[in-house]
């Protein structure tokens, strides 16, 4: 494993997993569990660990996706791990696809696709602030270094839009998801995956209408709820607190409209 180095990222984690994701600097840093020089960063490695002035130990670490994700600038809702891993699996993402998504927000759903499509095929992002997409731009930047060369960002409604190319894949992450099926179906192609995410049963509900009458089957919505644990000399036992409800997944396929009508999915049937 290479050296940090200068200006790149550390995520410096206490004893008791407390984090702080910082950039590698000629410059001090200091928390409720003392100070340290980040230059002092340069030349370790991943799992060395510096103490503090208050004799804490910190480990140093390169961040995961998800540590950067909840450090990143964001004015939008992002997506949360336990929902963005689920959705990147079910979606069946592979590197070469080519992937639709709206809307773009801060970027965590992007640079989860983008992290799983490995450099490869292409994702196109749909939002209509402007200044969303600046900041999901910025943040898949920095956390790639460059921007990446299969990804661009269209500054518009998905209403109106209308794509040249089909794609393999389309991710809706918006209030009103159902106003945007009949318009993005026909860009998908046959067999092709939709997954969307909505917080609210009514908003699940409008959308299963809309993908049933716009060509879809194989329809299968649920959650995901993660529950930690603590475990120590004394106890094992779930927290006290836990992210509990944060979005109802969907996940439909496009299907041919000469075969009949869409399957209706059986709770259930998806998990055998
Ligand atoms: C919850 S955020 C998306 C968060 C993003 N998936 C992430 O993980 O960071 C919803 C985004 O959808 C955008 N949006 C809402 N309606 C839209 C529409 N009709 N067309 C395009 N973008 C839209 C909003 O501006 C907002 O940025």
């Amino acid at each position: 494993m290479s050296k940090f180095q200068l200006s790149e990222w550390v995520l410096l984690t206490s004893q008791k997993g407390k984090k702080w994701l910082v950039q590698v600097a000629d410059a001090p840093f200091s928390s409720h569990l003392g100070g340290i020089h980040l230059g002092d960063v340069v030349g370790r490695e991943e799992g060395d660990w510096l103490v503090t002035s208050k004799g804490a130990k910190l480990m140093l670490f390169r961040p995961a996706l998800q540590d950067y994700i909840f450090n990143m600038k964001r004015r939008t809702q992002i997506i949360y791990p336990k929902d963005l891993s689920a959705m990147i699996f079910y979606s069946d993402i592979y590197p070469g696809c080519v992937v639709l998504e709206t809307g773009i927000g801060s970027g965590a759903l992007s640079l989860a696709l983008l992290r799983a499509m490995c450099g490869r095929g292409k994702l196109i992002s749909i939002e209509k602030r402007a200044e969303f997409a600046v900041d999901a731009r910025e943040n898949i930047r920095r956390f790639f270094g460059a921007a990446p060369e299969n990804h661009e960002i269209i500054v518009a409604d998905i209403e109106g839009v209308c794509l040249s190319c089909e794609v393999d894949r389309i991710f809706l992450d918006l209030p009103e998801p159902w106003r945007a099926v009949s318009n993005m179906s026909g860009m998908l192609r046959m067999g092709g995956l939709l997954v969307s995410l909505s917080p609210n049963v009514g908003q699940i509900q409008l959308t299963h209408r809309q993908l049933q009458a716009n060509g879809f089957g194989d329809i299968v919505h649920f959650e995901l709820l993660r529950r930690d644990w603590k475990v120590d000399q004394l106890r094992a036992r779930p927290f006290d607190r836990m992210v509990a409800h944060t979005g109802f997944i969907t996940v439909a396929k496009r299907v041919s409209a000469e075969r009949g009508d869409p399957l209706e999915s059986v709770p259930g049937d998806s998990e055998g």
